[in-house]
């Protein structure tokens, strides 16, 4: 039989959703005013057509702030009660009704209806069925908009701290690593070129820097994500008389949102998270890239263990170091959703509009991504087998200490650009005698310049010209020794 494609697609597979028939029709029809079951539902004249419910809601996707939002809700509901707007009766009830509701969500009984649009509706009309007018009183003094703001907030609050400790553990797996090679020699590239010799301590500490820049973007984004939108309501405040410090003392909020067109609309936090997430994804690619050469057989300077890698289907010999190609390929999915939060935003008139709905799955995505990339370099970091030989060998290679020559005549009275050419040629010398500049005789460096004398020879060992570069943010081995200690510190 053949195997045939049509388009337009077989309609995409029905979600897991419990559709009410009775609340959604596919062709409007008027008389269908009591059937209609959402939460929003007095206003209208006939059901919502099927391809519209399923067009706007968002419960498939922001299930994931349920917890999130009953905790927002408890706060609400216990600030309610302290400004007498609900009795004691109504808070005790919400707060049991809204614990067994997570208790449902966790043990995956809870039953999500899609007509009931998102996570926020599922939740208040599931506590009005079980505690209900209670349950009915909740939504005092709120709108979705705040409510949906306060959410994603609290989420991403907990996701930048869980980022944040993988960050940690990468960056001390990196230093450990560093410890260990901090005498550990290696080429070190411009261009992809061998320029001159570092310590493989000192590559794998540049690393540390990139991670730790992250790290202090994402804590300082994570100040702008802590404040709380709650009370702002659809868009103007609430004409109750609210105590939003309780609120954001409740729920952990470092400040109160003091503008609520602002506070309902803005996503800048997320944008500005999903900007360092994409940056940090960046560092991640260029990590990702440099162990994807060094481990080519060409190359060899590490290997990684069989954990981290797969095989080919056709060709048996092959190792391939999938979890590095990925994260480089990961890094252009974060991109894209920062591209496409920017637009998003762009353009949304004052204050909330359904656009922002749209910023949830990228936002997921990106930290999810983010999270499972920094987790699986923090395991793969410590894994990685170093082959000092092939490292030496290389440096060994590309002339790589002939800024060292240079160096050593300008310390005996010769102007950097002259030395800079005395040493040019010495590595034509050897280049065109297929050996490296280090292997020329004095008597062929002094046919190129009488002042080169036997001592000049010694800076031209790579372990004298790492070692020579000892000073702050150098590479000689004390120096990497002493930025392990700082890190550490
Ligand atoms: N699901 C909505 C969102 O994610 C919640 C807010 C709905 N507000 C509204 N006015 N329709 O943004």
């Amino acid at each position: 039989m053949p195997l045939v494609y049509s388009w337009p697609a077989a309609p995409r597979p029905a979600p897991s959703f419990r559709l009410l028939e009775s609340v959604v029709s596919n062709a409007p029809s008027p008389s269908s005013l009591h059937q209609r079951d959402s939460g929003w539902s007095g206003r209208f004249s006939e059901p919502v057509a099927e391809t519209v419910l399923r067009y706007t809601a968002s419960v498939g996707f922001d299930r994931r702030l349920a917890e999130a939002d009953i905790a927002g809700s408890r706060a609400h509901a216990a600030m309610l009660a302290r400004a007498g707007v609900i009795s004691a009766a109504d808070l005790a009830a919400i707060d049991g009704g809204l614990q067994r509701i997570a208790e449902e969500i966790r043990g995956g009984s809870f039953e999500w209806q899609l007509e009931l649009e998102d996570v926020h509706l599922n939740i208040e009309r599931r506590l009005t069925d079980l505690v209900g007018d209670a349950g009915k009183r909740l939504h005092t003094g709120r709108s979705r908009n705040d409510q949906v703001a306060t959410d994603l907030r609290l989420w991403l609050r907990a996701a930048i701290d869980e980022i944040r400790a993988a960050l940690h553990e990468l960056r001390r797996a990196l230093v450990d690593v560093a410890e260990r090679h901090a005498a550990t020699i290696m080429p070190g590239f411009t261009h992809l070129q061998v320029a001159q010799p570092v310590t493989f301590g000192h590559h794998l500490l540049a690393y540390v820097e990139m991670f730790g820049r992250d790290d202090e973007r994402l804590r300082d984004c994570r100040s702008r994500v802590n404040r709380l939108p709650l009370g702002a309501a659809a868009l103007a405040g609430t004409s109750f008389r609210i105590d939003r410090q309780f609120v954001a003392d409740q729920l952990g909020f470092e400040q109160v949102g003091q503008n609520s067109l602002d506070a309902v609309s803005d996503r800048d936090f997320a944008i500005e998270f999903t900007a360092a997430a994409a940056l940090a994804m960046v560092h991640f690619s260029r990590l990702a890239e440099e162990l994807v050469l060094w481990m080519n057989p060409g190359i060899g300077f590490i290997d990684l263990p069989d954990r981290f890698c797969t095989g080919s289907s056709i060709m048996p010999q092959k190792k391939n170091p999938d979890v590095p190609e990925l994260a480089r390929g990961k890094c252009g999915r974060v991109a894209g959703h920062l591209a496409g939060l920017l637009m998003l935003m762009k353009a949304q008139p004052l204050a909330y509009n359904k656009d922002n709905q749209e910023d949830k799955e990228p936002l997921f995505d990106t930290a999810d991504t983010l999270l499972d990339t920094t987790r699986i370099f923090a395991a793969l970091v410590p894994g990685i087998v170093v082959r000092p030989d092939a490292m030496r060998a290389a440096a060994e290679r590309g002339h790589a200490t002939a800024t060292d020559l240079a160096d050593w005549l300008v310390q005996h009275g010769v102007p950097f650009r002259d030395a800079h050419e005395i040493v040019a040629r010495a590595v034509r010398l050897a280049a065109e005698g297929g050996i490296d500049l280090a292997s020329l005789t004095t008597a062929q460096l002094q046919s190129i310049s009488p002042l080169i004398t036997d001592d000049a020879r010694a800076v031209l060992t790579l372990e004298g010209s790492v070692a020579a570069r000892d000073h702050v943010g150098g590479t000689a081995p004390r120096q990497v020794l002493a930025q392990v200690a700082r890190l550490r510190g």
